[in-house]
Parts: C-alpha cells; sequence; structure tokens
C-alpha cells in the first residue's frame, strides 16, 4: 500500500486526478471504476479542467460506478447517474453509452447484479478503481457485515450511512434505505484501487481500515490485500 498523507483538499484532488489521468494517456480503452460521494468532486473537476485545456481525451474510456440508490432512476437528482452526469460526464467528451452505472430501478435485482458483474468481465475488469469511504468503512455500499460479499449485490444501508448521506436530501426520511453496490470482487480485481478521504472525520477510520486487522466488520480494511493500493488522505 502507498499512503500518502496531504495538508489540503485540493492538494489531494490533484494527486488523485494524476493518477486516474495517468491511465487515461497510458492506456487504450481504459475503464475507470468510478465514486459518488462529496470526496471525489475536487478529482473530477482537475480532471475536467485538464480536458478543457486540451490535455484529457474521454472519447476511448469506459466507466463502471459503484452503486446506486434503489428506487431513484437517472433523472432524479438525488441518483447518483445523475450524479455522475452532473459532476463529469455531462463535461467531458466520453461517449456516454460507454458510462455505466448499476440501475436502481432494475425489475430483476439480482439478474441487474449478475449483469454488472459480467459486464465488467467483459470490458476486461477495471484499470483503476476509485473509492471514497464511509464514516464506518463502507466503500461503494458494502457496509460492515459478517463477511465479505463479492458480487454486486442488494444491500440494506446502515443507519449511520442514511444519516451521514442525509446531506444530500431535503429530509432524512427521503434516503433511501436500500442500494445496489458493486461487491468486493470486483473492486478487489481492480488492476488500480486508489481511495481518497479528507477533514478530521475520516481520520479514525483510516486508522482502522488501513492499519488495523483486516476484518468485513470494517468493508475497507480488505484492500490492504490489494497489490495496488493508494490511500491519499488529507487532513483537511
Ligand atoms: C456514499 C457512497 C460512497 C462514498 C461515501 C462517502 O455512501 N456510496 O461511495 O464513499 O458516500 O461519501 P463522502 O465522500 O461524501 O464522505
Amino acid at each position: 500500500m502507498k499512503y500518502i498523507e496531504v495538508e489540503n483538499y485540493a492538494e489531494m484532488s490533484k494527486k488523485g486526478a494524476a493518477l486516474i489521468a495517468a491511465e487515461i494517456v497510458s492506456k487504450e480503452g481504459p475503464v475507470l471504476g468510478l465514486a459518488t460521494g462529496s470526496t471525489p468532486v475536487g478529482i473530477y473537476k482537475q480532471l475536467i479542467e485538464w480536458f478543457n485545456e486540451g490535455k484529457l481525451d474521454f472519447s476511448g474510456v469506459t466507466s463502471v460506478n459503484l452503486d446506486e440508490y434503489l428506487g431513484l432512476d437517472g433523472t432524479n437528482p438525488q441518483s447518483y447517474r445523475y450524479f455522475m452526469n452532473d459532476n463529469l460526464f455531462d463535461h467531458i467528451n466520453i461517449d456516454k453509452s460507454r458510462t455505466y452505472v448499476p440501475s436502481g430501478i432494475a425489475a430483476d435485482l439480482a439478474a441487474e447484479g449478475e449483469a454488472y458483474d459480467k459486464l465488467i468481465k467483459s470490458l476486461g475488469g477495471i484499470d483503476i478503481q476509485l473509492l471514497g469511504i464511509g464514516e464506518d468503512g463502507h466503500i461503494g455500499f458494502n457496509e460492515p457485515d459478517e463477511c465479505f460479499t463479492g458480487a454486486t449485490h442488494v444491500v440494506d444501508l446502515d443507519e449511520s450511512t442514511i444519516e451521514a448521506n442525509a446531506r444530500f436530501f431535503d429530509s432524512i426520511d427521503d434516503v433511501p434505505r436500500k442500494a445496489i453496490t458493486m461487491g468486493m470482487a470486483s473492486i478487489m480485481q481492480a488492476k488500480k484501487v486508489l481511495l481518497v478521504a479528507n477533514g478530521p472525520k475520516k481520520y479514525d477510520i483510516i486508522q482502522k481500515a488501513f492499519f488495523g486487522p483486516i476484518t468485513p466488520k470494517v468493508p475497507a480494511s480488505i484492500l490492504q490485500l490489494h497489490g495496488d493500493l493508494t490511500v491519499i488522505y488529507s487532513k483537511n
């Protein structure tokens, strides 16, 4: 693991964006695993800036996102599909038909999960997976549990996650109680993993996840076993 501590969010975002940009310029048809949440927004802003300056071309890029709330379709501003369009895809020259987010409104969610894993396999896996981290250690929406789950699956969100994500909704009652998330297999099989976190609120969980025991009670801790993991933590 490469653990990098930086002073501020701007520095974290620039370093994170540089790692993703390196994949885009060095690979033909790179597959980016992307994440939502407030933490990656600075990385997306930096990538957009480099695109506007003519430094990055997204025309050959494919993306797969980690997760989606159940019951929200892509036109809902709280959906993760909407978030990705709004924070990245609408501002770069990526082919939208090659940007994938699991569907939270599929009639058969088990089939949706299976199809999502097959899709990732058919793309040849993920070149670099970007991750944030929840205060309870979740990655994607893989919540603390008795065991790690490999496949893309439906989860019940923890009360603490619902509370943490309520800031994006009008009221806590509007936060969906369930989500569909990529499981640990696709994440662990990504060729590179980049996890970003910022602020004192994330300090304890970063210590637990990357310097404590590997346990499904702290889902991100499994990343300690990944062969090419970079963690960037910004103190502020
Ligand atoms: C959500 C997402 C996670 C994200 C987490 C942290 O729960 N499903 O992928 O890492 O929020 O969000 P933030 O970066 O806003 O702290």
